[in-house]
């Protein structure tokens, strides 16, 4: 018997030397010590043991009993410490760990870089609202309910009642309502730039739902196109560098006469034509002499003075600097970090 009380004594010490948690030791405690454990299985018989040897066997059992009993609980404390020390230890001789550190979205970035241009020349920076009035998104701007132009601007209109003299509300389709509203709250002369979101019902691969526009508005007298001309050139070069050119081309909208596409120079091929760009151009956005009767619905005498005015979208503007050809736009508003962080 005094045999088989040191196996289980050794045993159960080198079991419990190898514990690493809690839950270990509480079994180990069990295996041995618990109401079937081994030594108190070992206990139980100590009765059928001989009168002269039980005293001699009892005191062993007893003695590997608080052997094992304080085996247990410096394991208990070694985990515990092994523990703490894994939690507070710090290598303060470590490389450090950068912080994640976030950056501009690239259409901030690029209001950031199209507005200042404007500022330099004495414009004053509008946001006008992203909800806006039917009647100032097309009516004022010469887009009568029944007119096709008014097909390209497809809308999301906002569930609410019709207004007898606004219209319906609609989602700013484009921010040249905005030229409207600087003509009746300033009166001219105005140099203004509208920069807001618009919405148009569009996705794919060339159309976001929500976009930006900024919106450019001269009112002035004997303002004519070489100033428009002239603005352009100025912001070509100041936004896309000095090699830039930009070029008009005459096209059609119902707010201005005459009415054109602007286009700059492909930064590769300088308007010659190659493969990016094919016609050595690309374009930039509309532009025009206000239409006088859109100057009326401001509010200004188009006989005292005339205008210009022009709406680019941000997004694209911004992506032609970089020379980025996305093939599809919609990766802007993903959130993508993968995509973002390269600007
Ligand atoms: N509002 C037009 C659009 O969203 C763009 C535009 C064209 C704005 C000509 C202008 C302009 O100010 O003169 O397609």
């Amino acid at each position: 018997m005094k045999k088989q009380i040191e196996k289980i004594r050794s045993a159960a010490e080198k079991e419990i030397q190898k514990a690493q948690n809690s839950q270990a030791i509480e079994n180990l405690r069990i295996k041995y010590l618990g109401r079937k454990g081994k030594l108190t299985r070992l206990i139980r018989k100590i009765s059928q043991i001989p009168q002269d040897r039980r005293q001699e066997i009892g005191l062993s059992v007893n003695e590997t009993k608080k052997k094992i009993q304080l085996a247990l609980i410096k394991q208990t404390q070694i985990t515990k410490r092994k523990r703490k020390a894994k939690i507070a230890w710090v290598d303060t001789t470590a490389p450090g760990q950068l912080p994640l550190v976030g950056h501009l979205h690239p259409t901030t970035l690029a209001f950031r870089e199209i507005w200042p241009l404007f500022e330099k020349l004495g414009f004053t920076l509008v946001s006008y609202p992203e909800v806006e009035w039917e009647q100032l998104a097309f009516e004022a701007l010469n887009m009568p309910t029944d007119h096709p132009a008014r097909d390209d601007f497809e809308t999301f209109f906002l569930n609410t009642k019709p207004n007898p003299k606004w219209g319906r509300m609609v989602l700013t389709p484009h921010t040249s309502s905005g030229q409207i509203r600087e003509m009746r709250r300033v009166g001219p002369p105005i140099r203004m730039i509208n920069i807001a979101k618009c919405y148009r019902p569009n996705w794919d691969n060339t159309h976001t739902p929500m976009f930006h526009q900024f919106e450019g508005l001269v009112v002035d007298k004997n303002i004519n196109l070489t100033h428009l001309k002239g603005i352009f050139d100025y912001f070509a070069k100041n936004f896309y560098g000095p090699e830039r050119k930009i070029r008009l081309r005459p096209s059609h909208f119902q707010f201005t006469e005459p009415s054109f596409e602007v286009d700059i120079n492909c930064p590769l091929c300088r308007g010659k034509g190659c493969r990016v760009c094919n016609s050595g151009w690309h374009e930039l956005g509309g532009a025009g002499m206000v239409h006088p009767q859109v100057l009326k619905n401001g509010g200004v005498n188009p006989k005292r003075y005339s205008g210009f005015a022009f709406g680019w979208g941000v997004e694209r503007t911004y992506m032609m600097k970089s020379n980025l050809k996305l093939n599809d736009i919609r990766i802007l508003y993903e959130n993508d970090l993968r995509f973002v962080e390269q600007f």
